[in-house]
């Protein structure tokens, strides 16, 4: 597949390196540049390019930007992309650290919202893992134990178009269904960076409950910056005992 990446940080990163190595066609841009991309290119052929040609005859576009940034990006950046390409975000929302969006704290689910700020149809998925984990703990189809990741949308070809890439990135797709009820895979959610099973990701998300989100969110953070030095492992036994 063309794939145009809008982000190469901890998620990009990890995901340019899997597709490039895969045989895909991997486009790179993020805020600074093509010249600031040129160590990630020669690590894994990628083609560093202007934010524009990253959407630019391209079937799939990955977007791993700050949730907050992407009101930010170019008004009209997908105004010339057909509607048959797949946009994927990764975003999840912290108020911590990003720019306060009134209609989340609100109550909007993250996802609707991206949406709206793009003006497209979009996939929500490579959120419930931390960034480390896309990197180095995908698995084999059938493989025992293979993590689990939520994949959402309201536009089922796309949403099959990224379980594609889901299952090819080491990960079992599991249909997590609509954009709206995206806020089962939201931070705070049992689904959330606890390396799941398919099973047991399907019962974590239908036994989320929404009013939990905001306090647990509140407390795994509380406990996470107690902790200096905390690994993946500890990230992820961390949001199994609050996110229940
Ligand atoms: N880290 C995780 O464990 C994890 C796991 C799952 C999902 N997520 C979510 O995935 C998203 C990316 O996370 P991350 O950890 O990869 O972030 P990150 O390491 O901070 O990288 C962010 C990337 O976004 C780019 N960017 C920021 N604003 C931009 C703009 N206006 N236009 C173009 N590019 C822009 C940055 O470009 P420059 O470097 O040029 O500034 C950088 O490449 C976030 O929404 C996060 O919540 C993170």
């Amino acid at each position: 597949m063309e794939i145009g990446f809008i982000g190469t940080g901890h998620v990009g990163t990890g995901l340019i390196g899997k597709f490039a190595q895969l045989g895909h066609s991997v486009k790179i841009s993020n805020s600074r540049g093509v010249q600031s991309l040129t160590a990630l290119s020669s690590e894994t052929g990628a083609t560093p390019v202007s934010l524009s040609d990253a959407v630019r005859e391209v079937e799939v576009v990955v977007i791993a930007i700050p949730l907050s940034a992407m009101s930010m990006l170019p008004k009209r950046l997908f105004a010339d992309v057909p509607d048959d390409v797949t946009i994927i975000e990764t975003s999840n929302y912290f108020s911590y650290r990003d720019r306060r969006v009134p209609e989340i704290d609100a109550g909007k689910v993250e996802a609707v919202w991206v949406s709206e700020q793009l003006g497209r149809p979009t996939v929500k998925t490579f959120t419930n893992i931390i960034a480390h984990h896309i990197a180095d703990a995908g698995l084999p189809k059938g493989a025992p134990g293979r993590i689990a990741l939520a994949v959402s949308s309201n536009d089922e070809k796309a949403k099959r178009t990224a379980s594609v890439l889901v299952d090819e990135a080491g990960f079992d797709p599991f249909d997590a269904g609509s954009l709206e009820d995206s806020w089962r895979q939201q931070p705070g959610s049992p689904a959330y960076c606890t390396d799941l099973t398919i099973q047991e990701l399907s019962a974590a998300l239908a036994r989320a409950e929404r009013a939990n989100l905001p306090g647990n969110r509140d407390e795994f953070l509380r406990r996470y910056f107690e902790n200096t030095s905390i690994s993946a492992k500890q990230i992820v036994e961390l949001g199994r005992a609050v996110f229940k």
